[in-house]
């Protein structure tokens, strides 16, 4: 973000406050929710913390040894039990939990009985293949409804889960599946993608070779497609469910028992296990979910993201379903098979909650108004974004061509690491700022500081940290609890040390500006420098490469490289292409460069450090910001004269 947008952003004054007839009925209407609960933080927590079934009570709501946290600490409860379980006895049961759109129009409906046996049938599967408590499984699915069954099953055995997202590379797998050291590995034939079958479980094979932890492989038909299934390690899912029993007892699980693992992009080339526990966890997200999507009964919510990502976790699994709620699950693509069809969907099942991204929002946009008129989509009540900051222009166009002027907007802030949503709106008494994702929720203190970890005065910008623990908040990196410390805690001693940079303004709302570490932003998946660096360095003829994050007009950020190749190597017609090719293999087509620059040399320091902010303004056509400390300015000239007035 340059300053002009900065300073354009600041002085966005257009403010909404909520309709009378929304915060009417709305489950928070009362501003003082937020004094109450910065008055008493703990008291606050432990008083949210009975929306939940307990096999048994906690004892103290926080014990915080800086930096590691318990919460209801000595708690027993089940994550399972609470999305599932529970609401067998009442007339719930019959509720539609999980609504499922397949790509190709395919649908079925879930009520929460049919979830139940399922989870229950399939929590016996995995017993049956050796998973017991404290196990990890490994994760690999399209957006079906077993993916959500996967993960509660799991959840009622205690065997931690790691989703990974269907659109990784197998060698992306592969690292997460032995860091994690998973005994079973789940996943489908294949998914669709756009007419297309994307190879799944052959991904898989590849990701298996070499690999001693895995000892079973359960594999989902999804596509009907050919593939090879290995003697004694690999078993249909449709087989051993038909011989599953449908009772299975729920695990007790203590309130800081791991409930999953999820692998995010941080500053280094090794992707951080991010581990999330159970009872903190599950107050977070079914607080948050309740009150920032004011959630009813009778609404149909959609969240669009995918499962193998935070959001799918907290807001299509683990808080919806916690409260009861019936959520629609869609495999497919916005524009597939035509470009109308999100709005085709909200039309079918009358949703009423959409969840979705700026970089989707922006997409629409580009394509124009006539695909959502097209359709009825009034039954939409409320509308939520998150992943990146939302400009605007794409906040006006989401509030008055999908929301019809009437729908209120959460822009919701927070990370793989928070859990839960940190900062948003509360819909039936925040005030919004188009571009703002307006103010921390109740019982978040999120604050904006200088180097030295000084609280900067309303108006200005600086470092975003948060400076109370919060019941969802990350509890260690798997297995590397140093790395927990030093990428969290040491930059601003007991406060935890979000990444991104921020402002806020005269009111105190916080204006997002991006990641002020090495981790690029493409359509709210984070990606970071050293990975893609790595993985085109591990190409035989690149000797060098750096990787910056180009603003982009659709996705926020766009992935670009600087390469040099090795002494005496003549690059071909068809090398960059190639390169970008490679780089989709090794991690996943969401991090494949849109643009390669080959150059005889990178921006150094005198220490050896390459200036990416230098290679930023190369790319974004701007003009180079302090090159003092700059070893041989003579590269820059050479990347200017033949990069700089591209863009
Ligand atoms: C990073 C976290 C949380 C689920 C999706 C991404 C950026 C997220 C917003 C927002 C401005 C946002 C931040 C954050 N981000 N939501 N509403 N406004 N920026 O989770 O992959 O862990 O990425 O996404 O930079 O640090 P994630």
């Amino acid at each position: 973000m340059t300053e002009t947008q900065l300073e354009a952003l600041l002085y966005e004054n257009r403010h909404f406050t909520p309709a009378e007839e929304f915060s009417s009925q709305a489950n928070v209407q009362s501003s003082d929710i937020y004094t109450e609960a910065s008055d008493d933080r703990l008291g606050f927590w432990a008083k949210q913390s009975e929306r939940l079934t307990w096999f048994k009570p906690w004892t103290q709501v926080l014990d915080w040894k800086p930096p590691f946290a318990q919460w209801f600490v000595d708690g027993k409860l089940n994550a399972a039990y609470n999305c599932v379980d529970r609401h067998l006895n009442s007339w719930r049961r019959n509720k539609a939990a999980i609504i499922f759109e397949g790509e190709g129009g395919d649908s079925r409906v879930l009520t929460y009985q049919d979830l139940y046996r399922e989870v229950s049938k399939f929590a016996n599967v995995l017993k049956s293949l050796g998973i017991k408590k404290g196990d990890r499984v490994t994760i690999y699915l399209p957006m079906i409804p077993e993916a959500a069954i996967a993960m509660l099953a799991c959840a009622r055995l205690g065997a931690p889960h790691s989703v990974i997202f269907g659109g990784f590379s197998a060698e992306s797998l592969k690292d997460r599946i032995l860091d994690a050291q998973a005994k079973v590995l789940i996943t489908a034939d294949g998914s669709f993608r756009k007419g297309n079958i994307v190879p799944l479980k052959a991904n898989a094979d590849n990701a298996l070779q070499g690999v001693d932890c895995i000892e079973h492989v359960v594999v989902v038909n999804r596509t009907g497609h050919k593939v090879t299934m290995l003697e004694g390690r690999d078993v249909w899912y449709h087989d051993a469910m038909q011989k599953a029993a449908m009772a299975c007892p729920v695990e007790t699980m203590d309130a800081e028992d791991i409930l999953f693992i999820l692998y995010t992009s941080g500053t280094t080339g090794k992707p951080k296990g991010v581990v999330h526990t159970t009872g903190g966890y599950m107050v977070g997200v079914t607080t948050t979910h309740d009150w920032v999507f004011d959630l009813k009964e009778d609404d149909v919510y959609w969240c669009t993201a995918d499962v193998g990502w935070i959001t799918g976790h907290s807001y299509i699994v683990y808080g919806p379903l916690a409260n009861g709620a019936t959520i629609l699950m869609y495999e497919g693509t916005p524009d597939y098979p035509a470009k109308d069809r999100y709005w085709e969907i909200i039309e079918k099942y009358s949703v009423t909650i959409l969840y979705t991204a700026p970089t989707a929002i922006r997409t629409f946009m580009k394509w124009g108004t006539s695909y959502p008129e097209g359709r009825n989509i009034s039954s939409l009540r409320l509308l939520g974004t998150v992943g990146e900051p939302i400009n605007p222009e794409a906040w006006m166009w989401y509030h008055k061509h999908i929301g019809g002027e009437r729908c209120p907007i959460v822009d919701t802030w927070w990370q793989t690491e928070t859990g839960m949503i940190m900062m948003t709106p509360l819909p039936g008494v925040t005030k919004t700022k188009p571009g703002s994702c307006t103010i921390p929720f109740p019982g978040i203190n999120v604050e904006v500081v200088d180097q030295s970890g000084n609280s900067v005065p309303k108006g200005s910008g600086g470092f975003l940290v948060i400076r109370e623990p919060w019941p969802a908040m990350l509890r260690t990196v798997y297995n590397d609890p140093d790395r927990y410390i030093k990428t969290y805690w040491n930059n601003f001693e007991e406060n935890y040390f979000t990444g991104d940079g921020a402002k806020w303004d005269d009111d105190g709302y916080f204006w997002l500006l991006g990641r002020v570490d090495d981790v690029i932003n493409v359509s709210g998946h984070r990606i970071g420098t050293a990975e893609v660096e790595s993985a085109l360095v591990d190409y035989p003829l690149v000797a060098e490469a750096a990787c910056i994050g180009k603003d982009h007009a659709v996705k926020g950020q766009a992935v670009v490289c600087f390469v040099t190749v090795k002494e005496g190597i003549e690059v071909i017609d068809g090398f960059v292409d190639e390169l970008k090719g490679h780089v989709s293999s090794k991690i996943g087509s969401i991090a494949r460069p849109d643009d390669i620059y080959l150059t005889a040399e990178l921006p150094k320091t005198r220490s050896g450090k390459i200036m990416r902010r230098l290679l930023r303004d190369i790319a974004e056509g701007r003009a180079l910001g302090d090159v003092s400390t700059l070893a041989d300015a003579a590269v820059l000239d050479f990347l200017k004269r033949k990069y700089g007035d591209e863009s």
